[in-house]
């Protein structure tokens, strides 16, 4: 197999949500842009970390890739495919290509049915016999080190990295190549999420997968994923290799967001840092064409708040969308 093939390709992708509020006769529309014009690729075999605070668009973002929300604007190629151009039936089969496991096991999970149906379900939508969903369940659940005997008992029986390890063994059912991992460990204890990123590191090795892997935690994001990218507010600031962006980060949000991550205080850092971006927020938004992260950023210049960056190559394989690069200071 190629290594350097591209899986997914995400061409130029947005997606604004508007969501109605306030009373029958007066209704307000607010629209947020979730993702705006954002790009990338996946490699076959490769881990793509995601990274950004709550809100960043991370989700939307992995979700449009999933197919399961339309962008607005852009394409999304899967091995080569704009799966916008398939059939119904043909969408069907390429669904099994790609799966899902959340931050909240129980978002895959039906706590009424037991382990077994629940990874059972999957194979059983395709077409699987009971007895050949059977033995599957079992081989699924030693993968990912449970105990098979146990597959009568019901997700709630088992501890919060346990339901982990069986929604990991839900969305490895009809043998994906890919898995958006939105915060798979984000809810666990520290030692338990490092078992979990060790099993899905195996697996990852094991079954040649290529993951979309979701964090708020840059640290984890360096551990784990060969590439990173930063989101700020559904715009994509800095990729590069893990290693890169966390050891030299290059963006002044990415410096600011690591600071979170390592310094203690972390939480009230971050919120003030918000809530300077609330207060500013307006002034950026006079000139729409201004960087998403001028209102906040230490290092601003007259020309953040006029023109927006453009994700550009500045080393190897190291991206920005930053002034401080791209064009010269005024
Ligand atoms: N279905 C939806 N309807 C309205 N707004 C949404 C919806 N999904 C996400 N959003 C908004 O889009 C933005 C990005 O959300 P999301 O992709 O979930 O971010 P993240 O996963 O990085 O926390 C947020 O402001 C969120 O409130
Ligand atoms: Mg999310």
């Amino acid at each position: 197999m190629n290594a350097q093939k591209n899986l997914i390709d995400v061409r130029g992708v947005s997606k604004t949500f508007t969501v109605k509020s306030g009373t029958f006769f007066r209704k307000a529309a607010a629209s947020t842009k979730a993702v705006n014009n954002v790009s990338l690729t996946i490699r076959k075999g490769e881990i793509l970390g995601c990274v950004g605070g709550s809100g960043s668009g991370k989700s939307t973002l992995g979700r449009m890739i999933m197919r399961l929300i339309e962008p607005d604007d852009g394409a999304i190629l899967f091995d080569g495919t704009d799966l916008r151009t398939l059939s119904p039936e043909a969408m069907r089969q390429y669904r099994k290509r790609l799966q899902i496991v959340f931050q909240d096991p129980l978002q895959s999970l039906n706590p009424r049915r037991t382990v077994a149906e629940n990874i059972a379900r999957p194979l059983m939508n395709f077409g699987t016999s009971p007895a050949v969903a059977n033995r599957r369940v079992d081989e699924l659940l030693e993968l990912v080190g449970l105990d098979p005997r146990q597959s009568y008992r019901y997700p709630h029986e088992y501890s919060g990295g346990q339901c982990q390890r069986i929604a990991i063994a839900r969305a490895l059912a009809l043998e994906p190549e890919f898995l958006f991992l939105d915060e798979p460990v984000s809810a666990l204890d520290v030692s338990i999420q490092a078992q979990i990123l060790n099993l899905l590191s195996e697996l990852q090795k094991k079954l040649d997968l290529t993951f979309l892997f979701v964090s708020h935690d840059l640290k984890i994001v360096k551990q784990f994923c060969d590439r990173t990218v930063v989101m700020y507010r559904g715009c994509m600031l800095e990729t590069g290799t893990s290693e890169e962006v966390y050891r030299d980060p290059k963006h002044p949000f990415t410096r600011d967001f690591l600071g979170t991550v390592l310094h203690v205080r972390k939480d009230s850092r971050w919120e003030q840092a918000a809530e300077r971006a609330e207060d500013l927020e307006s002034a950026t938004r006079q000139s729409e064409a201004g960087c998403i992260y001028a209102g906040t950023c230490a290092d601003r210049f007259q020309r953040c708040r006029e023109a927006a960056p453009a994700l550009t190559e500045i080393e190897g394989a190291r991206h920005v969308a930053c002034h401080l690069y791209s064009q010269p200071k005024q």
